[in-house]
């Protein structure tokens, strides 16, 4: 375990970067700004290593420029809220800013992403990591009560990147973590992962309106380009000319993950034939938000002087349903005092 300050006391509070490593080599980089992992090196099938995360070099890149959200912890809210508004307990919260048009996205202005973490590196049985804190205070960016936010980020002796979250708050408020990490097993700098293979363990999904928003419908994926039951080529479908495909520029939906609420089970699978890179995804949130990058416009320079164009790099963010606040039928994501929020990720790395 390794740390490097790179910015210094007249910038308060520092900002740096942690280096976790596990006994088969793989390496997890990540900065206390935003909980951004930076850098993950995993081995293909011959053993060789590659960086599979998009990103930057600083952290002062990722404080100014970070607008993809590139390897952030995202909160308090992840994905949309609809018109920046909800009520709980009959009293309505109206104050969230809207940065999505007239919507409200991924924690607001100033979001889990962009706030200092207090940062602790811990190990234990098989695992190098390091405990998150962040205490968020009541009314910030519009969400009701103290909330303290705890991120436990692990790196396995089985190759795999393990987050932990927790929250308690003193007023009734909601929740909804996740990290937005971009993947390309080919290597961030590799070709484009459009022809990665996907399967995501989901039969339904959450339509959407041209704003991201559910419109609280529950779909089969039967017989439409949202159906990733089988592993398949995500590319060959990415510009689907289904309208709900399209009115959000390529895969950018909610599925619902074919498992018990609550229950930590598989959400997705994601494999690179030429490398033989395979990464399973496995959470206790019973939906993920599987993007493909669409909004990246080749503006972002990230590692090594690559340019980031579209579709360069795919996230799965593990979540509760967008705009769950709005929609009753929705699993909640109410937290309530004496409440302890909790929820797990794997993103498991290997290879075929
Ligand atoms: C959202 C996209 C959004 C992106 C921002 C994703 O989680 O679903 O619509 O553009 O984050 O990078």
């Amino acid at each position: 375990m390794t740390n490097s300050t790179v910015l210094y006391a007249s910038q308060k509070p520092l900002m740096e970067f942690f280096t976790l490593e596990n006994k088969n080599g793989l390496k997890l980089k990540f900065t206390n700004l935003g909980g951004i992992v930076s850098e993950i090196h995993v081995p293909d099938r011959d053993g060789n290593f590659a960086d599979v995360t998009l990103g930057f070099e600083t952290v002062e890149e990722y404080r100014d420029h970070n607008d993809a959200y590139f390897g952030a912890l995202i909160g308090r809210y992840g994905n949309r809220i609809g018109s920046c508004k909800f009520s709980l307990d009959g009293e309505m919260f109206d104050g969230l800013f809207a940065n999505d048009g007239v919507n409200h996205l991924h924690g607001g202005k100033v979001g889990f992403d962009k706030v200092v973490w207090e940062t602790e590196l811990v190990s234990g049985d098989g695992y190098m990591g390091a405990k998150l804190t962040y205490r968020s205070p009541d009314g910030e960016e519009g969400y009701p009560g103290n909330l303290v936010a705890t991120v436990l980020y692990k790196l396995t002796d089985e190759n795999e990147w393990v987050i932990e979250y927790e929250a308690t708050t003193d007023k009734v408020t909601v929740f909804n973590p996740t990290n937005h990490a971009y993947f390309n097993l080919a290597g961030h700098d590799g070709d484009s992962p459009l022809g990665h293979e996907m399967l995501i363990n989901a039969a339904f999904f959450t339509p959407t309106d041209e704003a991201g928003i559910p419109t609280g419908e529950i779909n089969s994926v039967e017989g439409t380009d949202l159906d990733f039951r089988s592993a398949r080529v995500y590319g060959a479908t990415v510009n689907s000319e289904d309208s709900l495909i399209s009115r959000l520029g390529g895969y950018d939906h909610n599925w619902i993950l074919d498992k018990q609420y609550g229950e930590f089970g598989l959400a997705a699978v994601a494999y690179e034939a030429q490398s033989g890179r395979e990464m399973k995804v496995y959470t206790s949130e019973p939906g993920v938000q599987f993007y493909a990058g669409n909004f990246l416009d080749g503006s972002l320079t990230g590692k090594g002087g690559k340019v980031y164009q579209k579709r360069d790099g795919f996230c799965l963010e593990t979540q509760h349903f967008p705009n769950s606040p709005n929609y009753g039928h929705f699993p909640s994501t109410t937290l309530r005092p004496g409440e302890v929020f909790r929820s797990k990720t794997v993103y498991a790395f290997g290879v075929r």
